[in-house]
């Protein structure tokens, strides 16, 4: 279908600071680079300041702006609610748009209970009957090396799985004077390290494994207790953790370590993980993210060993539309492949992956880690529940 001729979805966006900004972003290009069944079209952004909310509607490119995102879920030219707000408001925002009737995009982690994802996936699921469509923001699952390494895994490329390693690691709580902003209380995040940076490792692991987590076995920390309140003054006390490391059991039997922590000085957005398979293995490093490491085990062991495969081809996901050969990507793109995968599960009526289904299931899993870790890491089993 020619461009004129696309239906336009419009989208509605709730907060407009980080992940607002990257979403401005993914939404503002994908329609120029992908050809689309659908056009996006930034309708409204959505804050709780006037003049400020107006100003982020300027300066990322949204012809509207909203203080109440109840005003935003109610308009006609939106049909999209995309939430980039903290984990506190999630469900509350999720839930109503998806009974009115609009797909939903939700920045991870879902929410900030296992009670609250289980309410947003069963929301999601009545939606889903009158065909409207539920995503979590995992966008790392959006790197072409990562989306490859799935499909190197689905093809048998490294067999059976034995081990997947992975850790998180960012180091901006290094400083105890960093202030007390809402990520390190736990009525509006959740959680810490676990919620912020595990969730994605965890997504991840289930995501390349295509296995769920079936227990785990956690050790956290919260180093620094008091830190100062924003704006100075007074001190106020961290709630949640500052790094979290656990051990897990995958459905097939293969074991998983993973360590997520905002204390790793020098460390600023570093995400590494490694599988190893009966066939071989492979690893990724997010500061290298247009690469993918391949072994493959059933070569002459006197030549095999780890290679580099620049993952530009236009084979590989999402790169057909990009640059030639060679011409890397960045982090940005994840989040212009998220608003693509949306806008073609919603046009073609299909499953959005990760779904809210996907996104409770890795709250059960932020869930047992944080009850082993009360415990002192004893193994805790992570219930295989249907969506109730
Ligand atoms: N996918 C990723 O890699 C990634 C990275 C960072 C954050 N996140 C997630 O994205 C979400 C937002 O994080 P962030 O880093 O953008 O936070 P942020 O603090 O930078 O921005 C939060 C925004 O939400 C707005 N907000 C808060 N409550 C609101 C309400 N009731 N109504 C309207 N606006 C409201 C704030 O004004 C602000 O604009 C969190 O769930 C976080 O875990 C995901």
């Amino acid at each position: 279908m020619a461009r004129t001729e696309q239906t336009t979805l419009g989208i509605g966006m709730v907060g407009y600071a980080f992940m607002g900004a990257a979403h401005s972003q993914g939404w503002r290009t994908v329609g120029r680079v992908f050809d689309l069944p659908m056009r996006p079209v930034l309708a409204a952004v959505c804050g709780r300041d006037r003049a400020a909310v107006r100003a982020a509607a300027d300066k990322h490119g949204w012809a509207d702006a909203e203080t109440d995102w109840r005003d935003l879920v109610a308009r006609d030219d939106v049909q999209v609610v995309d939430i980039c707000t903290p984990g506190d408001s999630h469900a509350e925002i999720a839930i109503a748009a998806l009974e009115a009737g609009k797909h939903v995009l939700c920045e991870k982690p879902l929410a900030n209970s296992v009670e609250e994802a289980e309410a947003m996936a069963s929301a999601a699921r009545r939606a889903r009957e009158q065909g409207v469509v539920a995503m979590v923001g995992f966008n790392y699952r959006r790197t072409p090396a990562m989306a490859f390494a799935r499909r190197m895994v689905e093809e048998g490329r490294i067999g059976a799985f034995r081990h997947v390693r992975i850790s998180y690691l960012q180091d901006w709580l290094v400083d105890p004077e960093f202030p007390l902003t809402w990520r390190l209380e736990r009525e509006h995040a959740g959680s810490g390290a676990l919620g912020d940076l595990g969730a994605h490792i965890v997504d991840l692991a289930q995501y390349l494994s295509g296995e769920t987590l079936v227990g785990v076995s956690a050790i956290a920390e919260t180093f620094v207790r008091e830190r100062p309140l924003p704006g100075g003054g007074s001190r106020g006390t961290v709630t949640v953790d500052d790094a979290v490391l656990f051990t897990g059991r995958l459905a097939s039997g293969a074991l998983a370590f993973f360590e997520a922590t905002r204390m790793a000085a020098g460390r600023k957005n570093s995400l590494r993980l490694e599988l190893n398979g009966e066939r071989g293995s492979l690893a990724f490093d997010l500061e290298r993210l247009n690469e993918l490491s391949f072994h493959d085990h059933t070569e002459p062991v006197a030549s095999a060993g780890f290679r580099r495969i620049l993952v530009t081809e236009p084979d590989h996901p999402y790169l057909e539309a990009w640059w030639p050969p060679g011409h890397a990507l960045g982090y940005e793109h994840t989040f212009v492949h998220q608003a693509r995968d949306l806008v073609e599960a919603i046009a073609t009526g299909s499953d959005p992956s990760p779904s809210f289904a996907d996104g409770l299931q890795v709250q059960r899993v932020l869930a047992a880690v944080e009850e082993s870790a009360e415990k002192n890491a004893v193994y805790t089993p992570v219930p295989a529940q249907e969506v109730p």
